[in-house]
C-alpha cells in the first residue's frame, strides 16, 4: 500500500483511517520517503488550537527549491519542468526544463541577494503570467526571502495597502502584460502604489511589452542584464521547517486585507501530497492549471506541488476567450495536456459558446479535470464531463481556501466516484466537522451546517502577518478547538460533502473571494455617498454578482445618477481592481437595520435575488417601512 499515490477506493479508504488513528506517523512517512531535508525533525506535531499555535516538522532543516529542483537533476533534468504559453497563439511557447529552471531561479536569487534582500525579509511580486513570475517565487525561496505575490489585477491601491502591510524593500514587476488584445501598464499602477510606500527601496522590472516606460533613477533596474551578468548557481538557503514561505493576501470581514503566512515544510509536504494523488499525475504527464500564480491556486498547484513531484507545469498567460473560446482546448492539443484544472466560472463561460469551439480540438490526451474556487453548478458539471471529458476523465471538484494552503475535500481520480457538485471526501490527514448553530459537532450523515476542521494539516496558514490575534479570532474562536472555514456544506447518505457557499460577508464573484467590507469602504470615499451595503446575487457566469445598495448624502441626491454609478464603479477599480465592480447598483433612502445598527443583509439578499416570498419578520427593525421601498424600487 502506498500512502502517497491511492489508486482505489479501498485503498484511500485504508489510508485514511491510518491518516487519522496516527496523524503523526503518518505524515512522518511521507515526509520522510518524498522529500529531501538537511536535518529531519524533532517533533511532527505540536498544536494548540486555542492560542493557536502549530507546527509540523519542528527542527527539520531544509530548502523548497533543492525539493523542487536540484533534486530532479540527476533524472529530469532535460525534462521540461514550465512550459511557458504566451497570449499569443503564433508566439512560440517555450520550454524550460529542470536545468534551465535551476540556473534562472539561482541567477534570480544571486540577483535578490545583490541588491541586498536576505532570509526573512519581504518581496513583493507584481507580475504576469510569464515565466519570471514563477522563477521569482522560487528565487525567494533559494535566499530564504518570503514571496508576497499581488494578483497583477489589483489596483494600486490595493498593491500599496499590501506591501506596506508585509513591509516589503523591494517590489518585482514588468513593463506591462498581455490580456487578450489588450495591454496592462503595471509599471505606472506600481509607480502609483510607491508613491505611498516609502520602505521600498529597489524596484526590478522584467521586460514583456517592450513599451516605453518611466524609470525612475537610483529605485528602478531592468532585471535582464542583471539576470544576464548573475552567476547560475546559489547554495540553497537552509531553512528552519517552520521559517515563513510566503504572505498571501485574502480579503476578509474588515476592509484590511488578511495576510496569510505559510511556513516552510508543512506547505511543501502537503502541497506535494495532494498534488500527486488529485491529480493522480504520473511522469510522463502535462499538467495545466489555468490559475493565476497571484492567488493560492497557482502557488500550490502550478508551481510548488508540480515541482516537487518532477512534473511538467503548463503557466498560460492568456485568456480562455482569446483569440477565441477554443483557447484552452487548442492548448490542451497543442501541449497534449494530460490533467486541467479551471474554474467553474471559466467553466460556465465557455459553455454559453458554440460547441464546435470545442468538438474541433482532439482533446484525447486529457485523463483528469478539476474545478475549484467556488460550487459548481449541475449543468456545468455536465457540460464539463460530457463535451471536455467526453465521460472519461474522472472530475475533480477541489474545495480548499488560502488559508488551507493545499486541497481539503476532493475525489481521488478513479477511486472515488464522483457525484456532480459535491467535493465528496475529505484529503487523508483531514478531519472536517458540521457544526450547528449551539456549536455542537452534528454527527451522522444526511446532515448540514457550518464547516470546521478538527485536526490540523501540514500545510494551514500559521498566522495573518502581523496580526496574530484577528487570525485566532477569525478562524478559531468561533468553535472552540476548531478551525471554521467560514463555509456551509451538507453530507450526504454517504458521508460525501458539499459545500454551500459562505456563510461570513465574502462573496465569491468568478471564483474570486471579494469580501464585502472593503467595497463598501471604497463605495463610501464617494463624496456623494453616505452609507453602503454590498450583497451577492446569482449569476449565471460569475455564480455571484455584486448588488449595492446605496444611500446618498444630500448633496448627491440632485447629481444624474447614471453618472453616479460610473463613478462608484470607478472608485472600487481604484481602491480594488475591477474584478469587484458591481453589477447593480440601487439608490436607496436608508438600509434595513436592527436595533442594534447592524445591517440586515439577509433581506437585502433575498430582494437582489428576487426572492422575497419569505422575508421573515421585519418588525424587529429600527426601520421596517424601508423595506417595502427597497423592494418596490429593486433592480
Ligand atoms: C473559498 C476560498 C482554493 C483556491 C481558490 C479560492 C470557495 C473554493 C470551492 C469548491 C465550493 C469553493 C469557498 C472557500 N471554494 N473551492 N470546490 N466548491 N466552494 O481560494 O480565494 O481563499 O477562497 O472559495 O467558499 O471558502 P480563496
Amino acid at each position: 500500500m502506498s500512502n502517497y499515490h491511492i489508486k482505489h477506493l479501498e485503498e484511500y479508504f485504508q489510508v485514511y483511517r491510518k491518516s487519522v488513528r496516527n496523524p503523526e506517523g503518518f505524515w512522518e512517512e511521507i515526509a520522510e520517503e518524498h522529500f529531501v531535508w538537511r536535518k529531519k525533525w524533532n517533533t511532527v506535531l505540536d498544536w494548540d488550537f486555542s492560542k493557536p499555535e502549530i507546527k509540523w516538522y519542528d527542527g527539520a532543516k531544509l530548502n523548497i527549491t533543492e525539493n523542487c529542483i536540484d533534486r530532479h537533476l540527476h533524472i529530469r533534468s532535460d525534462k521540461t519542468a514550465i512550459l511557458f504559453e504566451p497570449n499569443n497563439p503564433n508566439e512560440e511557447a517555450r520550454h524550460i526544463t529542470y536545468k534551465q529552471l535551476k540556473e534562472k531561479v539561482c541567477k534570480m536569487a544571486n540577483v535578490l541577494s545583490e541588491k541586498g534582500i536576505k532570509k526573512g525579509d519581504r518581496v513583493v511580486i507584481y507580475l504576469p503570467m510569464i515565466p519570471e513570475l514563477a522563477i521569482s517565487l522560487l528565487a525567494c525561496a533559494r535566499i530564504g526571502a518570503v514571496h508576497s505575490v499581488v494578483f497583477a489585477g489589483f489596483s494600486s491601491t490595493a498593491l500599496s495597502t499590501r506591501i506596506n502591510d508585509c513591509g516589503a524593500k523591494m517590489v518585482l514587476t514588468s513593463d506591462g502584460s498581455y490580456r487578450g488584445s489588450k495591454t496592462i501598464d503595471l509599471k505606472g499602477i506600481v509607480d502609483d502604489a510607491l508613491e505611498d510606500c516609502p520602505d521600498v527601496k529597489s524596484v526590478l522590472v522584467a521586460k514583456r511589452i517592450n513599451s516605453n516606460i518611466v524609470m525612475k533613477k537610483g529605485r528602478d533596474e531592468w532585471l535582464a542584464p542583471l539576470m544576464e551578468k548573475a552567476y547560475g548557481d546559489y547554495p540553497p538557503e537552509v531553512m528552519d521547517a517552520e521559517d515563513p514561505l510566503f504572505i498571501l493576501y485574502t480579503s476578509g470581514s474588515t476592509g484590511r486585507p488578511k495576510g496569510m503566512m505559510h511556513t516552510t515544510a508543512g506547505y511543501m509536504v502537503y502541497s506535494a501530497y495532494t498534488f500527486k494523488n488529485v491529480f493522480q499525475y504520473r511522469e510522463e504527464d502535462v499538467y495545466w492549471c489555468t490559475a493565476d500564480i497571484g492567488w493560492i491556486t497557482g502557488h500550490s498547484y502550478i508551481v510548488y506541488g508540480p515541482l516537487a513531484n518532477g512534473a511538467t507545469t503548463v503557466m498560460f498567460e492568456g485568456v480562455p476567450s482569446y483569440p477565441d473560446f477554443g483557447r484552452f482546448w487548442d492548448v490542451v492539443q497543442k501541449h497534449k495536456v494530460s490533467q486541467f484544472y479551471t474554474a467553474p466560472t471559466a467553466i460556465r463561460a465557455l459553455a454559453k459558446e458554440n460547441l464546435d469551439f470545442v468538438t474541433k480540438y482532439d482533446l484525447s490526451s486529457l485523463k483528469v479535470l478539476g474545478t475549484v474556487g467556488e460550487p459548481i453548478n449541475e449543468e456545468a458539471w455536465h457540460w464539463y464531463n460530457d463535451h471536455v471529458g467526453e465521460k472519461k476523465c474522472p472530475i475533480v471538484d477541489t474545495w480548499w481556501q488560502t488559508e488551507t494552503g493545499g486541497i481539503l475535500i476532493s475525489p481521488i481520480p478513479f477511486a472515488t466516484p464522483t457525484k456532480p457538485t459535491y467535493a465528496t471526501l475529505p484529503m487523508p490527514g483531514i478531519q472536517p466537522a458540521l457544526m450547528d448553530e449551539n456549536g455542537e459537532e452534528i454527527q451522522g450523515n444526511q446532515v448540514d451546517g457550518r464547516l470546521c476542521v478538527k485536526f490540523p494539516w501540514p500545510s494551514i496558514a500559521r498566522t495573518i502577518w502581523g496580526d496574530h490575534k484577528r487570525y485566532k479570532d477569525t478562524y478559531f474562536s468561533a468553535y472552540e478547538g476548531k478551525y471554521f472555514t467560514g463555509d456551509g456544506a451538507l453530507r450526504d447518505e454517504v458521508g460525501y460533502y458539499r459545500i454551500t457557499g459562505r456563510v461570513d460577508d465574502v462573496i465569491i464573484v468568478s471564483g474570486h473571494n471579494l469580501g464585502t467590507a472593503p467595497i463598501e469602504d471604497a463605495i463610501n470615499e464617494h463624496p456623494a455617498v453616505a452609507e453602503s451595503a454590498i450583497v451577492g446575487f446569482p449569476h449565471d457566469i460569475k455564480g455571484n454578482a455584486l448588488y449595492g445598495y446605496v444611500i446618498l448624502k444630500e448633496t448627491g441626491e440632485s447629481r444624474n445618477r447614471d453618472n453616479l454609478k460610473k463613478e462608484i464603479n470607478q472608485m472600487i477599480t481604484e481602491h480594488i481592481g475591477p474584478i469587484a465592480k458591481l453589477n447593480k447598483i440601487q439608490f436607496v433612502p436608508g438600509l434595513p437595520k436592527t436595533r442594534s445598527g447592524k445591517i440586515m443583509r439577509r433581506i437585502l439578499r433575498k430582494i437582489a435575488s428576487k426572492d422575497t416570498s419569505n422575508l421573515g419578520d421585519t418588525s424587529t427593525l429600527l426601520n421596517p417601512e424601508v423595506v417595502d421601498t427597497i423592494m418596490k424600487e429593486s433592480l
